[in-house]
């Protein structure tokens, strides 16, 4: 067991439906801190960097599209930084598998989300993201957060 960090974004699809409250309320569960916690308008830039990984992916240009609000006319997400012990895997397996189709029934993406046409896209709209790795949930939480927004024991 180590203590981990993990960058949790609320996307705009739950930000649109009024989901954030629940969300929040169903990762606090996980009994983990959290130690930053702040709603930012997601601008291309910030995107493709926190996308990087995934840049050659054919979905790119339309994870760009939703992660920027562009699929949901709201361009706010909700950014939180967990931070205990095993924090990646705990608010990983909550969230359930990436396409809300095949996750848990008792999962949040399995209760909370769906896969829709938007605009001709079969977009996922699986409403949270959370670091895949501890080294990631470092990355990101840099590239999120400022220092100095951290709460640090
Ligand atoms: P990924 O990092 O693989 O999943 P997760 O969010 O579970 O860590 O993918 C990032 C996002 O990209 C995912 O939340 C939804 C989107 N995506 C697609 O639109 N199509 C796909 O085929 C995949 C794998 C992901």
């Amino acid at each position: 067991m180590a203590v981990e960090k993990s960058l949790v974004l609320i996307k705009p699809d739950a930000m649109v439906r009024n989901l954030a409250g629940t969300l929040i309320t169903e990762l606090g569960f996980l009994g983990l801190d959290i130690i930053g916690l702040k709603i930012v308008k997601v601008e291309e830039e910030l995107a493709v960097k926190h996308y990087d990984e995934l840049k050659d992916k054919p979905f790119f240009p339309s994870l760009l599209k939703y992660i920027t609000g562009q699929y949901h006319g709201k361009n706010s997400v909700i950014a939180i930084c967990f931070c205990g012990e095993d924090a990646i895997s705990k608010i990983r397996t909550a969230l359930g598998a990436t396409n809300p189709d095949n996750a848990e029934f008792t999962s949040i993406r399995g209760k909370y989300g769906r896969v829709r046409d938007i605009d001709g896209d079969n977009v996922i709209e699986n409403l949270v993201h959370a670091s895949s790795s501890a080294s990631d949930g470092e990355r990101e939480t840099a590239l999120w957060f400022e220092k100095a927004e951290l709460i640090v024991a």
